[in-house]
């Protein structure tokens, strides 16, 4: 069986031992030659870096772990790097949460004008990653990214590197599928899902349960209890309160528009009021994050270099890791698993232009993804992907450009904000906080 060199760019994140253990969990289908941490925060990295260490020893422990800061020596040779990169870190997603809500907008990391932020963050920053790449990686590099906004950078790497060996991926609906597979009582790998949309922006057509077609039956019970059932209240996402009750707020949203099943991350574009009631400027997510996951993996490695036991089960991710794990398997051994992934549309759905950036399911095989061709979309459907497209096109064209017009533009155009003005607000605060990460805009 070949074996792969994989790295984790973004080693000091908060997810890599979960993802470890995902992968190490399958190392009989996916043979790892050398593993790799790679990030830009060394310190950071190396507190995390002790925690995987452990990952390792529990579960493969002949695996050498190497953590690295040098792209020379990280990406050498590499044959999949899982990208989870938080360009300005959980710091910055703090400012991006409560500029917003001081002007009254969704404060959120990917949504609204946080979102566009984190976007104009990160688009240089992931250039680059595919830039080091090209040059130091395996001619056959894959880079599988999970790195948000997911939307905006998928939108700009095509733009910018048209050729670069690039997937970009999001966990949502997978953890959407899990849910539903607790409503229904299905197991996950039984379930199959229709879907059309954007990144954070996309909606369930049909879902069937070992074919069987069980659509109408998951509407009435989200209808009812958004995506949660009693199974669902074990899971680990769903014991964090916030995530509960964005599962639970989809009922709403699935009561008011009977076609299709929505993504969970609706709430912030159709129900953009309630969300900014729901939100604290004290209490933000990214301040929760802080305070706990974050504060969990540090303390965690502060005790085990104390030499103390430490559970843990507790950073183990679940889906998130496992879907990215899969994805690279798909694409190492051509496994054409039908997976949602994000694609340029090219005439997945007909009735929107090819250049859109759509998250549609595809055949994952060793040439990259083949996504399903799904047909025409609903007028309304249509029309909030549309403005939302342009949205994210103009936050790549205002990137790249430096254009403060085409921000502005941009920032007008998201449902999340309800007027020029208010936009105008909210990226001028923007551009101040942003100053040493955001290309100077004219
Ligand atoms: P985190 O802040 O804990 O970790 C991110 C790491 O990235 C940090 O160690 C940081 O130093 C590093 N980093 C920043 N810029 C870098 C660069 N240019 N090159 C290499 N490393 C760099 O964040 P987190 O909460 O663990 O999330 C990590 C990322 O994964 C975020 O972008 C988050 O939005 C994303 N994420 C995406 C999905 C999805 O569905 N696509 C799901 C979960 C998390
Ligand atoms: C989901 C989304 C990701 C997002 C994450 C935020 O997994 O798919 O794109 O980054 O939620 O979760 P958090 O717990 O950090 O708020
Ligand atoms: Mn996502």
């Amino acid at each position: 069986m070949k074996d792969y060199k994989i790295v984790i760019c973004g080693g000091g994140s908060t997810y890599t031992p979960g993802i470890v253990k995902n992968l190490l969990d399958v190392k009989d289908e996916l043979a790892i030659r050398e593993l790799w941490l790679y990030d830009i925060d060394g310190e950071r990295q190396d507190r995390v870096a002790r925690v995987v260490q452990a990952v390792v020893d529990a579960n493969d422990p002949g695996l050498p772990l190497h953590v690295s800061t040098e792209p020379s020596e990280a990406f050498a040779g590499a044959d999949f790097i899982m990208a989870q990169m938080r360009v300005g870190g959980l710091p910055m997603r703090i400012k991006d949460e409560q500029i917003s809500l001081k002007h009254g907008v969704v404060g959120q990391e990917t949504c609204g004008a946080g979102g566009m932020a984190y976007g104009m963050r990160t688009i240089f920053p992931m250039v680059e990653l595919i830039d080091t790449c090209e040059k130091y990686a395996a001619p056959t590099y894959w880079i599988v990214n999970y790195s948000n906004p997911a939307a905006i950078v998928a939108k700009a790497t095509y733009k910018l590197r048209p050729n670069a060996r690039i997937l970009n991926i999001c966990d949502m609906p997978v953890e959407i599928e899990a849910r539903m597979a607790e409503i229904l009582n299905c197991p996950l790998s039984n379930l199959e899902v229709d879907y059309f949309g954007l990144n954070h922006y996309g909606w369930f057509t049909k879902v069937r349960c070992r074919g069987v077609d069980v659509t109408e039956q998951l509407k009435a019970h989200v209808r009812e209890h958004g995506y949660l059932a009693a199974a669902s209240m074990d899971d680990a996402l769903v014991k964090d309160p916030d995530w509960a009750h964005t599962f639970k707020n989809s009922a709403t949203i699935t009561s008011l528009f009977t076609d299709y099943l929505p993504n969970t991350y609706w709430q912030y574009y159709l129900l953009p009021d309630a969300c900014v009631a729901y939100m604290d400027i004290n209490n933000t997510r990214g301040m929760q994050v802080v305070n706990g996951r974050e504060k969990r993996v540090f303390a965690a490695s502060d005790a085990l270099a104390r030499g103390e036991q430490i559970d843990l089960t507790q950073f183990y991710v679940g889906v998130h890791g496992a879907f990215i794990v899969d994805v690279v398997k798909s694409l190492a051994h051509d496994l054409r698993h039908r997976r949602l992934v994000i694609v340029p549309n090219n005439g997945a759905i007909e009735n929107l232009s090819d250049d859109a950036t759509v998250e549609v399911p595809a055949y994952l095989t060793d040439r990259g993804p083949e996504p399903v061709r799904v047909g025409a979309i609903p007028r309304f459907y249509k029309g909030l992907i549309e403005q939302q497209d342009a949205c994210e096109g103009l936050i790549v064209e205002a990137a790249i450009e430096g254009s403060y017009e085409k921000a502005l533009q941009a920032f007008t155009l998201n449902r999340t904000i309800p007027s020029a003005a208010v936009a105008k607000a909210v990226l001028d605060d923007m551009i101040e906080a942003n100053q040493g990460y955001w290309p100077e805009l004219r």
